[in-house]
């Protein structure tokens, strides 16, 4: 069995069996929030999955309580402080996002728990979601001061219709599996007991079939919209940087590490 396991950070879990690779978020003290060396390690691992013949699909998986808080915010908040930076685009964030959209492989997530953010809108660029009843899927930016990402601008209102996207992304209120379910984002609910094994399961059957008739099933179903979805997840980087310096980011991100609500009269 050809069977190995990666470190590339001890937040990233990443291991590789029987041609699936599979991504672990490992930082649940701190609700598996995602810091720039969590982004850098998966963008990492993506592209050796992609470079590597062996491997012919991955998986993210969180626990069976929380899938991932989305970014550290933390980490926001330092790089509101630091402003743009020259090179923007080549912040680990973006570089994992591309990553992801462009993975020409099937990816399978297994969601637990809360969805929050990145947590959720990557979950747009996965081809199977397979979600524990106790998953809870939020997209709280306008509630920090920022824009949508990962071209969920684009696709959510494609996928929810321009209403329900609305609530979600101007709102920013948590829904749960069901409703996730019911509009499409995932493929089947499952006690949360059962999510990364069924996910698994898929998996296997996915590296069990031809990898260049998988490879060119992806392409297709999403050639249409590649290159908007490219052009999108730039034009929501600049304007996710502008707003990251913002006043109202930097209420919002002190405010949830201080544990108070955010005052936004000023903002
Ligand atoms: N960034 C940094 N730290 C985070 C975090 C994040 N996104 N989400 C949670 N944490 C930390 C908390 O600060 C807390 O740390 P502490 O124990 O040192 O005080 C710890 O994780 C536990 O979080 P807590 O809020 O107490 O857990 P909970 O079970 O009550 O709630 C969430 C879980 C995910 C609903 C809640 O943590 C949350 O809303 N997080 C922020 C999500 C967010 O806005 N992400 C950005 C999206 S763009």
């Amino acid at each position: 069995m050809n069977t190995r396991t990666d470190r590339p950070a001890q937040d990233i879990l990443v291991h590789t069996e029987e041609g699936v690779t599979t991504i672990t978020f490992n930082r649940v003290d701190k609700k598996n929030s995602i810091t720039e060396a969590m982004y850098a390690a998966m963008a990492d691992a993506l592209e050796a999955a992609e470079a590597d013949a062996g491997v012919r699909c991955v998986v993210f998986q969180g626990d069976m309580a929380i899938f991932s808080a989305g970014n550290d915010i933390a980490d926001f908040l330092k790089q509101s402080a630091q402003g743009a930076a020259q090179d923007e685009e080549e912040r680990p964030v973006w570089r994992f996002l591309r990553a992801l959209a462009a993975f020409p492989k099937p990816l399978v997530a297994a969601v637990c728990g809360p969805a929050v953010g990145i947590g959720t809108t990557m979950l747009l660029h996965c081809d199977l979601v397979y979600a524990g009843d106790n998953a809870a899927f939020s997209l709280p930016f306008v509630n920090l001061g920022l824009c949508p990402e990962a071209a969920s601008s684009l696709l959510l209102p494609q996928m929810l219709g321009y209403h329900r996207a609305a609530e979600a992304l101007l709102l920013g209120e948590p829904f749960l599996a069901e409703a996730a379910l019911e509009v499409g984002l995932v493929n089947r609910v499952v006690p949360p007991a059962e999510c990364n094994l069924l996910a698994q399961t898929q998996a296997k059957k996915l590296a069990a079939k031809p990898l260049s008739a998988l490879i060119e099933t992806k392409r297709l179903m999403k050639a249409g919209q590649a290159a908007q979805v490219r052009e999108r997840m730039r034009e929501e980087g600049a304007s996710f940087a502008r707003l990251m310096a913002g006043p109202a980011a930097r209420e919002a991100f002190s405010a949830f590490l201080e544990k108070r609500h955010p005052d936004f009269s000023r903002c």
